[in-house]
């Protein structure tokens, strides 16, 4: 469902640029700087880069870095975005974005959560990492984030169960922009691990995102708990890797 994303291009690049972004610009781009500067990967893959910004920021610490990004809307301004920069992208789903190396860090900011398929995009991930590669992606945190944004009556949530919803939502710093019709996925977090597992891929890091004091006061109020999540996997040494179509059978 990536051309959900399409109308909100727009507006997503001016929340970054403007700042108005307190998560992208505050907690996660610091998170991702010194990600990089600690693994010093040569090659990265962003999948699912919406309007590039993250790749460009990270592209000044790799050798070569690929971004994709599926939505019509957001491969627009992206495309604007990584213009004149190193970072090499397309128009593709992790799904049909095939390479023949593999890539040191592959990171997915914010897009698990709203996958429909999750199997076939870790497996499609999978596909792109060798034995030293590096997967990390951050979701909001299953087991808050609902408390936070309220997107599931208490009748329609129950955390073991996977539940998909069209939502709508804004950020703290630009309250009257409604991002609209836009899908998300809660998911128990053992769902995360299993098929992470089930793709020869296991954790070797887990981070709950919870800001230092002098960052939450910038959202105007305290964080009561961890709002996301961070995963960091890799490949298991001793696991059967199964491809896509092993798995379908
Ligand atoms: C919530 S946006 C996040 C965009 C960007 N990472 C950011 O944080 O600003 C999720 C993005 O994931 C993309 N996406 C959805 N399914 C995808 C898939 N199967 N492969 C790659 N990208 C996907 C959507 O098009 C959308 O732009």
């Amino acid at each position: 469902m990536p051309h959900r994303w399409d109308d909100f291009a727009a507006v997503r690049r001016d929340q970054i640029e403007s700042g108005k972004d307190l998560t992208f610009s505050k907690v996660f781009l610091p998170y991702y700087m010194d990600l990089a500067k600690e693994l010093h990967p040569k090659s990265l893959i962003e999948v699912g880069c919406g309007t590039g910004h993250l790749s460009i920021a990270l592209s000044n610490h790799v050798n070569k870095t690929i971004a994709i990004e599926p939505s019509k809307g957001m491969h627009i301004i992206a495309e604007k975005v990584v213009e004149g920069s190193g970072v090499k992208l397309f128009p593709l789903r992790v799904e049909n974005y095939k390479s023949e190396h593999p890539f040191d860090l592959i990171i997915s900011h914010m897009v698990l959560q709203l996958v429909d398929d999750l199997e076939s995009f870790i497996a499609s991930v999978a596909e792109l990492m060798g034995n030293q590669s590096r997967f990390v992606f951050a979701i909001p945190h299953p087991c808050f984030y609902n408390e936070y944004k309220k997107f599931f009556g208490p009748s329609e949530y129950h955390y073991m169960v996977e539940t998909t919803k069209t939502v709508s939502f804004t950020v703290t710093k630009d309250p009257n922009t409604i991002i609209s019709g836009v899908p998300y996925c809660h998911r128990p977090l053992s769902r995360y691990f299993f098929v992470l597992k089930k793709f020869g891929l296991y954790v070797v890091d887990f981070e709950e995102i919870f800001p230092e004091p002098e960052i939450q006061s910038l959202y105007g109020m305290a964080w009561d708990f961890p709002r996301y999540c961070v995963f960091h996997a890799q490949r298991g040494k001793d696991r059967l890797i199964l491809n896509k179509s092993e798995q379908l059978l």
